[in-house]
């Protein structure tokens, strides 16, 4: 763990990210012993909360990996005396000069000559940004260590709110002092990407256009946007899902050897194959929003917080081409719905097919393709799809797997931790790999803007597919358009 001490500060304390994510990864940090020995957590929102009542939400909305383990009980008696709680509002100075204050008092019981740092992590709503972090850089900065701000999506609607969000910031912190957070580079199978291919000799070879049929990312949730309407119908499943994490996967199968494993050397990769993607268009979408015939409550425009007649979609399926030696004529489908059949975030990678008809009378129907599968959630998994001889006195050929599954390989593998746990042990270590560089969302917003004010024309309706379904069947068709069928089941 590293040795001086720290202030973490979660500015919007009593929303869901900060309940569901933040504390329960911070928790998890310091019963692994990963925190400094000398640290403290400070809340902060607007609600009223004693700092009873605050304790008590942090115990009770504990979701971590380690709520079995033998020691959290004792952990966490230990863990709850360093964390305090402070309302205030977002822009009134007067109440960061306070939160200041307390800071304060916890560096002043170091000697002059130790280091003391300050992490602050924003779990409110990006309207609040700017404030927020004004004022953060006006009272709530340390001169006696770093300063670190972390922040998530969304970063603006399109790329010219994004560009004003970037520059009203940019007065107050520099880009060495953000974090922007996409948890699913924080995922183990995301992490795992690069490893598999640049720490194998077998992949590298075949990972192009000579060798790859196709690649396709997939996102499926099986429930709706539960009370977060809100914010969803704002944005929708293209900017909730796609433009970020699905993308981020994207670049991270698609880029090019990063020059070493730092962290700008391997954003100057991820950024450089993002600008060879081809500016998507809206007839490069599929778009669907889900609705139930039977239980119509059930259904997306019913969810209160749902502006009425609103077209934001929960489905979309589209199709990227990039336009470099490596990948020129391979599509990237994409894939990413909410209440469909079931929850699960995968890639799929599918090889050209076999040359020559040798085994063409072994096989029942064609000669199915090879295929890389890289599941991510749930029960994270790498497998091959090969053609196997049946056993026994029959020249048939099946289907077969190359396999590795988590569960199995590892024995400790119930034990992945949260995305979140990594990522704030990486700001906490400066490690910038897994946080996403400004001109990385340049130009990932530059990739979707157009084709967004254009689907947000009222001629672009989503198609209504069922709650628990596959969503909207024409996604079929546009991935045969490629040649493509979606890999369902396993
Ligand atoms: C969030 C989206 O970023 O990711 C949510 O805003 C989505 O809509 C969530 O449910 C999915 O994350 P995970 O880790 O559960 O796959």
């Amino acid at each position: 763990a590293k040795e001086e001490p720290l202030c973490i500060v979660v500015i919007g304390a009593s929303g869901d990210l900060a309940k569901k994510k933040t504390f329960p990864a911070l928790f998890s940090l310091y019963y692994h012993d990963l925190l400094p020995k000398d640290f403290m957590v400070v809340g902060y929102a607007r609600r009223q909360l004693t700092l009873e009542e605050f304790r008590t939400s942090i115990m009770e909305s504990l979701t971590c990996r380690v709520i079995d383990g033998p020691q959290c009980q004792q952990k966490m008696d230990e863990f709850l005396p360093k964390c305090y709680y402070m309302s205030g509002m977002y822009d009134k100075a007067e109440d960061f000069s306070r939160l200041d204050e307390l800071l304060n008092n916890f560096e002043r019981r170091f000697p002059n000559t130790i280091r003391v740092d300050r992490l602050y992590y924003l779990a409110v709503p990006s309207q609040v940004f700017e404030s927020v972090v004004s004022n953060i850089h006006r009272h709530g900065r340390t001169e006696r260590g770093w300063n670190r701000i972390v922040m998530e999506k969304p970063f603006g609607k399109d790329i010219q709110s994004y560009l004003q969000l970037r520059n009203s910031l940019r007065h107050c912190i520099s880009e060495d002092e953000i974090f922007r957070i996409d948890h699913y580079l924080g995922k183990e199978l995301v992490q795992n990407l690069m490893v598999l291919r640049f720490a194998n000799y077998l992949f590298e070879p075949l990972w192009n256009r000579d060798h790859i049929a196709s690649v396709q990312i997939v996102f499926k949730e099986n429930f709706g946007v539960e009370g977060r309407a809100g914010y969803f119908d704002e944005y929708g499943i293209i900017r909730d899902i796609m433009q970020n994490h699905l993308l981020q996967v994207m670049a991270l199968l698609g880029m090019e050897q990063p020059v070493t494993l730092h962290a700008e050397d391997i954003r100057d990769e991820k950024v450089k194959f993002l600008r060879c993607i081809r500016t998507l268009k809206a007839s490069d979408f599929i778009l669907g929003q889900y609705r139930d015939r039977q239980n119509p409550q059930r259904s997306y425009l019913s969810e209160p917080g749902v502006r009425t007649n609103s077209n934001t979609p929960t489905f979309a399926a589209c199709v990227f081409h990039v336009d470099n030696r490596r990948w020129s004529g391979v599509p990237f489908l994409m894939k990413a719905g909410k209440a469909l059949d079931e929850r699960k975030a995968e890639i799929r990678i599918q090889f050209q097919s076999v040359p020559g008809g040798l085994f063409s009378q072994a096989v029942s129907a064609h000669l199915p393709n090879n295929e890389l599968v890289i599941r991510v959630q749930p029960d994270e998994a790498i497998y091959m799809r090969i053609l196997s001889k049946a056993p026994g006195l029959t020249s048939r050929l099946e289907e077969a797997r190359l396999n590795l599954f988590y569960r199995t390989a590892w024995e400790d593998s119930k034990d992945i931790p949260d995305a979140y746990e990594r990522l704030i042990l990486d700001v906490i270590h400066g490690e910038k790999s897994l946080f996403i560089r400004d001109d990385e969302l340049e130009v990932a917003w530059n990739i979707f803007t157009p084709s967004l004010k254009e689907l947000e024309r009222d001629i672009w309706k989503p198609i209504l597919y069922d709650y628990g379904g596959r969503g909207p069947i024409e996604s079929d068709y546009l991935a045969a358009k490629y040649g493509v069928q979606w890999s369902e089941g396993d």
